[in-house]
């Protein structure tokens, strides 16, 4: 046991603490494990084919049971709720789930991440349910590089057009989440935010993961956030801004030049375990405490089975007490262990 940890021992009402201390902050729901886009570094086409099980839709929790776990979880300390998935615009009726969760009074804020391909759709419904804000992928402005970086799905036109609709409809802020792999996406990032400086939109950077089993993570592709800060310092120069709160995973920069702000997520290159107070929730209501978990614990079961919420609460609170995760910090020493099986990526949501 890591000499930092510590049991917890259970106080009855207090929201739990994990074994490093850490709280349980945020919560990110994966609405949809399907997807409309086939990146290879979280959905590579030769696994997610035509013949690909996904879920059944029974086998998904539905907005009652995603309701009542929210519920659940913000009595154990959740304060922000990311809506994910796979692609959760792909989840008839999202609208409504958004309107019922920014009911839940605990709950201060409220996001979605998307690949931005049906935003142009919706975005006048979210905003009309209560999203105040959202985060779009967008990997390049380059479409042949698009293309290579979607699996061959969507195009850049429609995520911008997308974008576009969200800015009208008063979504704020706008963040887009850029994945960086070396000599895939590298050489275009300059002009990514030429197009976004100024506008009041937070590019992201984020280093390429190793999540999953199956993306064929290739360490040569990650771009660590610093020689990307520093390529872009020299062109347009940038300094760093605080963080907004503890555990947020975006180191922030903003351009010296009043342009706005960028951010680098470096999972990879900085881990940032420590402070890490992220619960997730896959589309089957598995409840996972880390992106790279190994294993999810089922709520889905005793959600059917006709289990209270002080139930539920008790086995979210034992679950988290227990928590010891740290993959990030030690991924050099377990990347070797052969019997690694993380859960996919489009399961539980980035
Ligand atoms: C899994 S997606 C789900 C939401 C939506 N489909 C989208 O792409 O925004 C959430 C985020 O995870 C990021 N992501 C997926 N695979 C990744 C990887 N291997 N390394 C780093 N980020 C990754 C995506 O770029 C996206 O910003
Ligand atoms: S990153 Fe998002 S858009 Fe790309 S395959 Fe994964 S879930 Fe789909």
């Amino acid at each position: 046991m890591d000499p930092r940890e510590k049991v917890i021992p259970l106080a009855p009402g207090r929201p739990p603490l994990d074994t490093l201390r850490r709280p349980i902050h945020d919560l990110r729901i994966s609405v949809m494990d399907r997807c409309n886009f086939r990146c290879p570094y979280c959905m590579p086409r030769e696994t997610f084919h035509e013949s690909y099980r996904f879920l059944k839709s029974s086998e998904r929790l539905d907005f009652t049971e995603i309701l009542r776990l929210a519920r659940v979880f913000e009595r154990a300390g959740v304060k922000k709720i990311r809506i994910t998935g796979g692609e959760p615009l792909l989840r008839p009726n999202l609208a409504d789930l958004i309107g019922d969760l920014t009911q839940l009074p605990g709950i201060d804020d409220i996001a979605l991440t998307t690949n931005g391909m049906l935003l142009a759709k919706y975005a006048t419904e979210l905003k009309a349910a209560g999203l105040a804000r959202i985060t779009v992928s967008l990997d390049t402005l380059d479409p042949a590089v698009f293309a290579r970086m979607s699996g061959g799905f969507g195009g850049v036109g429609e995520v911008l057009e997308g974008i576009e609709a969200a800015r009208r409809a008063g979504l704020a802020p706008i963040k887009i989440n850029t994945v960086v792999q070396r000599g895939v996406n590298d050489h275009t990032v300059l002009d990514l935010l030429a197009h976004f400086r100024g506008t009041g939109v937070i590019v992201r950077f984020i280093e390429y993961m190793d999540v999953g089993t199956r993306n064929h993570w290739n360490p040569a592709l990650v771009v660590p956030s610093r020689e990307l800060r520093e390529a872009i310092h020299a062109r347009w120069p940038v300094e760093p801004r605080d963080r907004d709160y503890r555990g947020e995973v975006a180191e922030r920069y903003a351009f010296a030049d009043g342009s706005g702000e960028l951010g680098f997520i470096s999972s990879v290159s900085q881990p940032f375990c420590g402070d890490c107070s992220r619960a997730r929730i896959s589309s089957d209501g598995s409840f996972y405490t880390c992106l790279f978990a190994t294993q999810g614990v089922d709520l889905r079961a005793p959600l059917r089975a006709g289990a209270s919420d002080d139930e539920l609460y008790e086995l979210i609170r034992g679950v988290w007490s227990g928590r010891r995760d740290r993959y990030s910090e030690l991924r050099a020493s377990l990347r070797d262990a052969s019997d690694l099986h993380k859960v996919e990526m489009n399961y539980i949501g980035g």
